[in-house]
C-alpha cells in the first residue's frame, strides 16, 4: 500500500488530532451544541478509519461505518464511507483511490455487500462505481397552512417516555423494511439504550389508534424564537404507517403555528405524507444526495428474497476497482435466492453504477439502456426489472 514515501493504514486513537484537524479544516467548526468527538470514540466500535501518511504527515483520511441498510425487505449489510478528506495542497495528486480501495476491501473481509455514502460532488465517486440512487431532504412547510389538515378519526396523541422507545423502533422498521435503503438504525453505529434513543430529540409525539398500537411518531425539536417569520420547527423524523396517524401527527405539528412559521421536516423521495396534507406547499430547501455501489454481487443478492421463481444472467465490466467485474447466475426459486459468479458469455452487462441504479430499484432496464449502464441482450429485462422494482428508495439518516 506504499506509494513512493506515502503509507496507508489503519488510524488509531494517537492519530486523532491529525485526523480532526484535517476533518475540521474540509467540513468547517461543527455546529454549536454537537459534543466534541473524543480519541476513544475516532477508534469506537463498528468505525473503520483509514489514513494516508506523507513522512508521517496525515494528508488523506476516510472513515468506513458499519450499518444494515434494508433493500427487498432484507437487512443488507453495508459499509458506510464518510469524512473523507485530503489535505487542501495535496488535492488532485489522486490519493482518493488507494484510500477507498483499503477502506472497501476491509468492508468486504467483514462480509459486507454494499456500500453507501453522502457525495459532496457525485463526480469524486462516480469514478469509484458509485452512483445516486435518492437524496436525503430537508422540506420546508409553512405551518398556516396546515391548519386545514381534518381531525383524524379514531387516533389519539401523546407524548412519548422511554417506555414507548420499542413501539417508535418497531414502525420505524415495518416502514423501513417496505422500502429500499433506510439504515436499520441497529447495530454500533447507532445509540443502544432507549433513554440515549429518546434524548436525540426534544419531543416524540405517538399517534395510537383506538387498539393502543402505536401507528406513527414525529420527532421534533423547537427552535429559538416566537416570532412567526422567524421560527422554525425542525422535524427529524415523521413515520407513520396509517393516513389517520399522518393526520394526527401533523396536526399536533400544525399546532405551533401562532407561534412558529415553518416546519422544516427531514425526508426522502415520494413521502406519503403528501398524500393527507391539504397544501402543496412543500419546498425542498436542501438535498443530500446519496450514492450506492454493490461490493459483493452474490452477497448483496442471496441477502435479498424474491417473489416467484425466476433466472437471470448478467455481466459487470469496469469496475475500477476491481471487485465486481465477470458473469453472474441469478436463480430464485422456492422462495431461496441463489446468485453464482459463471462464464456469461453474451450476457447482458451491467456498469458498477447501472447495476447499483437496478439493486436499488431506481431505474429500469429500459432506463439504464439509454443512459449506457446496461448493454447487450434485453431478454432479462423484464424478470430483473419484477426482481428489482417496485420499493423506492428512501433515506432518513446522515452520516
Ligand atoms: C473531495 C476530495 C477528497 C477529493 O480529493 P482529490 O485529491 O481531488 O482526489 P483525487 O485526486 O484522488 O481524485 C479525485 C477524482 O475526483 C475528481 N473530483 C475531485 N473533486 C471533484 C469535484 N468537486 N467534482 C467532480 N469531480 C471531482 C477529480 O477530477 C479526480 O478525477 P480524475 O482522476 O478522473 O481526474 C478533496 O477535494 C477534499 O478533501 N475536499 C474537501 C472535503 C470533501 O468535499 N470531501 C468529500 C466528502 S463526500
Amino acid at each position: 500500500m506504499a506509494r513512493s514515501d506515502l503509507v496507508t493504514r489503519r488510524l488509531t486513537a494517537d492519530d486523532f488530532d491529525q485526523s480532526w484537524g484535517l476533518g475540521l479544516e474540509a467540513f468547517g467548526d461543527l455546529p454549536a451544541g454537537t459534543p466534541a468527538p473524543t480519541p476513544e470514540g475516532s477508534v469506537a466500535p463498528g468505525r473503520h478509519a483509514w489514513g494516508t501518511f506523507d513522512d508521517g504527515r496525515l494528508v488523506a483520511r476516510i472513515v468506513g461505518r458499519e450499518y444494515h441498510s434494508w433493500f427487498g425487505g432484507a437487512e443488507v449489510s453495508t459499509c458506510g464511507v464518510a469524512g473523507v478528506t485530503v489535505v487542501a495542497e495535496r488535492r488532485g495528486d489522486g490519493l482518493l483511490s488507494d484510500l477507498v480501495r483499503a477502506v472497501l476491501e476491509e468492508a468486504r473481509d467483514r462480509d459486507e455487500v454494499v456500500s453507501t455514502l453522502y457525495p459532496t460532488a457525485p463526480g469524486i465517486y462516480r469514478r469509484l462505481g458509485y452512483e445516486l440512487v435518492g437524496a436525503l431532504d430537508t422540506v420546508e412547510v409553512p405551518l398556516a397552512e396546515l391548519a386545514r389538515v381534518r381531525a383524524p378519526v379514531g387516533m389519539t396523541t401523546r407524548r412519548a417516555t422511554v417506555a414507548d422507545v420499542g413501539a417508535v423502533r418497531r414502525v420505524y422498521d415495518t416502514w423501513a423494511a417496505a422500502q429500499n435503503g433506510p439504515l436499520t438504525r441497529r447495530g454500533p453505529s447507532f445509540p443502544e439504550s432507549d433513554e440515549e434513543y429518546l434524548a436525540e430529540h426534544t419531543g416524540t409525539t405517538l399517534a395510537i389508534d383506538d387498539a393502543g398500537e402505536v401507528m406513527g411518531f414525529a420527532s421534533w425539536r423547537r427552535g429559538p424564537g416566537y416570532d412567526p417569520a422567524e421560527a422554525a420547527l425542525e422535524v427529524s423524523d415523521l413515520v407513520a404507517l396509517d393516513p389517520e396517524a399522518h393526520r394526527a401527527l401533523w396536526r399536533v405539528l400544525a399546532s405551533f403555528s401562532p407561534v412558529v412559521g415553518r416546519l422544516r421536516l427531514t425526508t426522502s423521495g415520494d413521502d406519503i405524507a403528501r398524500l393527507v396534507l391539504p397544501t402543496s406547499s412543500w419546498r425542498a430547501v436542501r438535498s443530500r444526495p446519496y450514492m450506492l455501489r454493490l461490493l459483493d454481487v452474490p452477497g448483496a443478492f442471496t441477502t435479498r428474497t424474491f417473489d416467484g421463481d425466476a433466472e437471470a444472467s448478467f455481466a459487470v465490466a469496469g469496475d475500477p476497482l476491481g471487485l465486481l467485474d465477470g458473469g453472474y447466475r441469478l436463480r430464485v426459486s422456492d422462495g431461496r435466492t441463489a446468485c453464482e459468479r459463471v462464464h456469461a458469455p453474451g450476457a447482458p452487462v451491467f456498469t458498477p453504477q447501472g447495476l447499483a441504479l437496478a439493486y436499488a430499484g431506481t431505474q429500469s432496464s429500459a432506463t439504464l439502456r439509454m443512459a449506457g449502464h446496461l448493454t447487450g441482450p434485453t431478454s432479462y429485462d423484464g424478470v430483473l426489472d419484477r426482481l428489482l422494482g417496485g420499493r423506492r428508495v428512501h433515506i432518513r439518516d446522515y452520516f
